[in-house]
C-alpha cells in the first residue's frame, strides 16, 4: 500500500501551505555524484538504463534513502519522447544529447510521430508504478520543456549559444512554432502518463531558456510552454517550472499556468518572489558551487537562501541547477539535515 502523501511536506509547500518542514530535494539528485549510482549504472548510453525499469527504480531510490530528501524524481530524461518516437536522439556519456541528422527542415517534422506511452516507453510507466508503490515521499514526474528539447532537435548537441535555434526562430518562425508545438504534444502525453500512472508532481525542466530575451520568450516559447501546462491542468498536480539564468524570464515563466517556480541561484529568492507576485511556490537556490566548496561555505549558503525566504510558506529547497557530477554527498546530507532543522515557515511572515 503506498502511504497518504497528501500531509507530506514538500506537497504542502507545492501548495503554498505552512509545511511541517521545510521540504528539500535536489535537481538530478540521482547520478554520478553517487557511489552507488557508479556502481550499478554500466556503461553505455543511460537510455540503456532508463529502459530497465527495475534498475531506474533503484536508481531513483537512492538518493531518497542517502540523503532523507523529501521527494523523489523519476530516472529519466528530456530526451526520452523524442528518443521514444524514434527521432534519432542518444544521450553519450560526458557529453550529453546528440542527434546525428539534427532537425534542420519542415521534413523533419515527420520524424516526430505522435507518442503512446503504453507502447513507446512502458518502462517508464513501469518505473513510477514501482516507485509508488516503495516510497513514502513523492514521486516527481517531468519533461523537457519545448524550447530546451527543440534545443538538443536542432543543434544536435549541447549549445553554448543555441546559434541554430535562434536562427531557426527569427528566419523560420513558422517552422520553428511548428517544432516547438510538436514537443508540447509530446511533452503532454509523457506527463499525463507519469501522473496518471502515479507521479504526485511535475516539473517542467527549460534548463535553456535563460538563452533567450523576454521578447523572444514571450512570442516564440512561452505559448507552447502553457500549452504543456494547461494539457494537464486537469490531473491536479503541482506544476514546477524551471530553468536556468532566467532572472530576467521569472515574471513571464511564472504566467505559463506553474503553482512552484523554480529560481536558479543568481536571484535571491526574496527578489524571485518579489518579480513573480503572490501565490506562487518557490523552489530554489543555492549554488552548486558552494556545495562544492565544502561544508562551511555550503552551509552559510543554505542559511542564506532560508533567510530570502525570510519564513514564507510555500518554499521548497533545492539547488540552484543540478546536482554536478563532482559534488560530495556527504556534504548534500548535511544541507538536508540543516534544511530540515532550521527551516521554518509561518503564516504570518
Ligand atoms: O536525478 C534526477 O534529477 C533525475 C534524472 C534526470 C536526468 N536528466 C538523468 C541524467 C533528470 C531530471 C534529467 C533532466 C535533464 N536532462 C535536463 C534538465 C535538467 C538540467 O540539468 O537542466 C537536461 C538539460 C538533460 C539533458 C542531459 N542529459 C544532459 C545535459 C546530460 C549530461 C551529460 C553528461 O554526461 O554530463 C544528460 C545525461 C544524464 N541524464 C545523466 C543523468 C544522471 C548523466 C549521464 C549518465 O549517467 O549517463
Amino acid at each position: 500500500m503506498s502511504p497518504d502523501l497528501t500531509s507530506s511536506p514538500f506537497l504542502a509547500a507545492c501548495r503554498g501551505e505552512v509545511a511541517s518542514r521545510v521540504p528539500v530535494w535536489f535537481m538530478r539528485q540521482a547520478g554520478r555524484s553517487l557511489p552507488e549510482y557508479k556502481a550499478i549504472r554500466g556503461d553505455g548510453s543511460i537510455l540503456d538504463a532508463i529502459a530497465d525499469a527495475d534498475l531506474s527504480t533503484e536508481i531513483t531510490l537512492q538518493p531518497v534513502r542517502r540523503y532523507g530528501v523529501d521527494a523523489a524524481i523519476l530516472f529519466s530524461d528530456i530526451v526520452v519522447p523524442a528518443w521514444a518516437v524514434g527521432f534519432g536522439i542518444d544521450v553519450v556519456p560526458g557529453i550529453g544529447p546528440m542527434a546525428e541528422n539534427p532537425f534542420r527542415s519542415r521534413a523533419d517534422l515527420a520524424r516526430l510521430r505522435p507518442m503512446d506511452p503504453d507502447a513507446d516507453t512502458p518502462f517508464v510507466l513501469q518505473t513510477v508504478r514501482n516507485l509508488v508503490a516503495d516510497l513514502e515521499v513523492p514521486l516527481i514526474g517531468f519533461a523537457g520543456a519545448p524550447f530546451t528539447v527543440a534545443s538538443y532537435l536542432i543543434e544536435g548537441r549541447p549549445s553554448k549559444n543555441y546559434a541554430n535555434t535562434k536562427a531557426m526562430m527569427h528566419s523560420d518562425p513558422q517552422l520553428f512554432a511548428d517544432l516547438l508545438e510538436n514537443l508540447a504534444d509530446l511533452a503532454i502525453v509523457s506527463l499525463r502518463s507519469q501522473i496518471e500512472a502515479g507521479a504526485s508532481a511535475m516539473q517542467l525542466f527549460d534548463s535553456w531558456a535563460g538563452a533567450l530575451s523576454p521578447a523572444e520568450y514571450a512570442t516564440h516559447v512561452l505559448p507552447w510552454s502553457q500549452k504543456v501546462m494547461e494539457g494537464v491542468a486537469d490531473l491536479n498536480v503541482p506544476r514546477i517550472h524551471f530553468g536556468v539564468d532566467t532572472g530576467e524570464l521569472l515574471p513571464l515563466m511564472s504566467t505559463a499556468g506553474v503553482e512552484v517556480m523554480g529560481v536558479d541561484w543568481r536571484v535571491p529568492l526574496d527578489e524571485a518572489r518579489r518579480r513573480i507576485g503572490p501565490g506562487f511556490a518557490v523552489q530554489g537556490n543555492l549554488d552548486p558551487a558552494r556545495v562544492f566548496a565544502g561544508w562551511d561555505v555550503a552551509e552559510t549558503g543554505t542559511r542564506e537562501v532560508l533567510a530570502a525566504n525570510g519564513g514564507q510558506p510555500g518554499h521548497i529547497f533545492n539547488l540552484g541547477h543540478g546536482v554536478w557530477p563532482e559534488l560530495d554527498p556527504e556534504v548534500l546530507t548535511k544541507v538536508v539535515e540543516l534544511v530540515h532543522t532550521e527551516g521554518k515557515t509561518s503564516p504570518d511572515a
